[in-house]
């Protein structure tokens, strides 16, 4: 499964970057206007930290196919390097994936909340659905087996198009679908920490060191 870093804040991005294995960054319109800036320095800001080879996910904000299309190819153009157009699931939306698909532009079809949408958008092709587990969560559902639905559909059915999982609360959801076998999620730089912090950690690097300095002091392997 990969991971992927769901904010704009470059910051969080420059972090996570040099830190962790990523494979991208995903922005939404509400993640965008969170930073309150000019979109394109904002955008030629992330792929300079990213560089060309991870994927930039980033979301057109037209209502019609023929809009969205053209959103999704400028987007293409002036972003660079690897790039993914989010597109939310409606008509227009499955419509713009099938004409971006013709052109050769990767598609995501977002705000996924049952395998049924997800499955629809698969076969238009799509090349990645979100569906959003703490979202589902929120409202009773149960995000974690939705993802596991679509996953077994896609298996099912021999689709390429991979489950991207989005919304979550915590680091549990993600190891859930992990288990599910989704490909990818996007959290936040919160959720990435959580995902490695362990308390028992912290417990048995504290002994490690403890026990070392009371034989070497302040000595390091480099020091001998
Ligand atoms: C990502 O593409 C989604 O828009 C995002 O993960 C939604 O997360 P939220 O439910 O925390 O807003």
């Amino acid at each position: 499964m990969e991971y992927i870093l769901d904010t704009a804040d470059l910051e969080a991005i420059k972090h996570c970057n040099e830190f962790y294995p990523l494979a991208g960054v995903t922005t939404n319109p509400s993640i965008i206007a969170k930073e309150n800036t000019d979109f394109w320095t904002l955008v030629k800001n992330i792929r300079d930290i990213i560089g060309p080879d991870k994927l930039f996910f980033a979301q057109t904000v037209q209502k019609t196919a023929d809009k969205m299309v053209e959103e999704a190819c400028l987007l293409n153009e002036k972003t660079g390097g690897k790039f993914c157009v989010k597109i939310p699931i409606s008509e227009e939306g499955l419509k713009a994936t099938k004409r971006l698909k013709q052109l050769g532009i990767k598609v995501l079809v977002t705000a996924i909340f049952t395998p049924a949408q997800a499955l629809i958008a698969a076969r238009a092709g799509a090349d990645y659905v979100a569906p959003y587990v703490n979202r589902l969560d929120n409202i009773i559902g149960d995000g974690c087996y939705v993802v596991s639905e679509i996953v077994k559909q896609f298996n099912i059915y021999n689709l390429p198009c991979k489950v991207l999982a989005a919304s979550f609360k915590n680091a549990e959801l993600v190891h859930k679908c992990a288990v599910a076998g989704c490909h990818c999620v996007t959290v936040t730089d919160d959720i990435l920490k959580a995902v490695l912090s362990h308390p028992m950690t912290d417990a048995a690097v504290e002994g490690f060191e403890k026990d070392w300095e009371s034989v070497y002091g302040d000595k390091t392997i480099l020091d001998f």
